[in-house]
């Protein structure tokens, strides 16, 4: 049989986490998707980095356009980030020279998916990206397939493991904030500007593509109403904890009769509620569907680990010949409602 053949641009958490898993589970793959799953080239800026393992054995790129376009590679895996330059570009090449695309980047498809999606389309490819929402949880595959069968009200939850972290440990240790931020970069779980971070706009990256799967619109980034963690103080924290609540940064998009409400921001949660013992990097998504009633989708959402395993879940899912796009499809008539007027509580 045929190997599907891999070209990564990105060798930093998730790229390095996605190579030990081929590595380990070589067999494995083979024996689920029925063909090898191999790497045939990898990329990243610095070709003299020490990254842990010995990468001699795959053909080297510094420009992920040159890897993108390579005639052994079968899927590109766009691991390198940022919604601008080369992520964009690389993944634009890939389509272009008949590639399907895997990528854990929320930014970019927050902002360029529906064009990337409508460029796939007309190419006859597909973009997956399972790692951009909610890291190692299969939140995207759960409303594709397992929920095809409900028109969904409302999807929320937690969905930047920083600003849980941050909050959950601010709390149960009385730690300021540039304390946690630094065992957050060592987890993995930072943002290369870490401000798309605390600045609510990662979470809300990710709430726009949730909703767009949703609810069969074009991802809108623009109208999600938007707030970050930074001005939560400890202050605000035991005074909510004395409460009964704790405070999180929870993520709401719901069908209205005015149309399609997005916000991310700051909330207080009952201490006892499934939300409110959400701790550490954990996220946790819960969808509401006319059918389902309600399912709680909860695990880590973000690290090298949890978020390469998405990356695999994708890839198998192409090396199996399953190759549906997940939006990009004709919008349906919700409308956004503008950010100003999203009047949630
Ligand atoms: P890192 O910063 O750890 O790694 C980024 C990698 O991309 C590095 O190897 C870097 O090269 C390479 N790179 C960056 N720019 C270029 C460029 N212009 N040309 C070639 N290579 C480039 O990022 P992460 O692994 O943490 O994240 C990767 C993607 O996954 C991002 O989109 C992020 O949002 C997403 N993601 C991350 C999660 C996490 O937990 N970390 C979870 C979910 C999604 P070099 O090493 O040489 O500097
Ligand atoms: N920076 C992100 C987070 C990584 O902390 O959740 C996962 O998308």
């Amino acid at each position: 049989t045929e190997p599907l053949r891999l070209g990564i641009a990105g060798l930093g958490t998730v790229g390095m986490g996605v190579i030990k898993i081929i590595r380990r589970q070589a067999d494995l793959l083979e024996a689920r998707t029925g063909r090898p799953v191999v790497i045939s080239a990898v990329s990243a800026r610095d070709a003299s980095k020490d990254r842990g393992l010995s990468l001699s054995s795959y053909a080297w790129e510094t420009d992920p356009v040159a890897l993108a376009k390579r005639d052994d590679v079968d899927v590109f895996v766009e691991l390198m980030g940022g919604h601008e330059g080369a992520a964009k570009q690389a993944t634009e090449a890939a389509l272009a020279t008949g590639k399907d695309v895997v990528t854990a980047n929320k930014a970019l498809l927050a902002i360029h998916g529906q064009s990337l999606a409508e460029q796939a389309e007309a190419a006859g490819q597909v973009i997956r990206f399972e790692a951009a929402v909610a890291g190692g949880i299969p939140v995207i595959k759960s409303l594709t397939e397992g929920l095809a069968g409900n028109e969904i009200t409302r999807v929320m939850g937690v969905m930047n493991g920083t600003c849980n972290f941050i909050l959950t440990q601010m709390q149960a240790t009385g730690q300021g904030y540039n304390a946690l931020f630094e065992e957050c970069a060592k987890l993995g779980y930072l943002e290369a500007d870490p401000n798309l971070d605390v600045g609510g706009i990662d979470a809300g990256h990710k709430l726009a593509l949730l909703a767009a799967i949703a609810f069969g619109t074009k991802p809108d980034f623009e109208n999600v109403q938007l707030e970050g963690i930074q001005r939560i103080t400890l202050e605000d924290i035991n005074q909510a904890a004395d409460m009964g609540f704790r405070i999180k940064l929870l993520g709401v998009a719901q069908r209205s009769p005015r149309g399609l409400e997005q916000r991310m921001s700051p909330c207080l949660v009952p201490a006892s509620s499934p939300i409110g013992q959400l701790e550490g990097g954990t996220n946790m998504v819960v969808i509401e569907g006319d059918a389902v009633e309600q399912i709680v989708l909860r695990g880590p959402g973000a690290g090298e680990g949890p978020t390469a395993s998405a990356v695999l879940g994708d890839i198998c899912d192409l090396a199996r010949g399953l190759r549906i796009a997940t939006f990009g499809q004709p919008a349906n008539s919700l409308h956004t409602i503008p950010a100003a007027q999203t009047g949630m509580p």
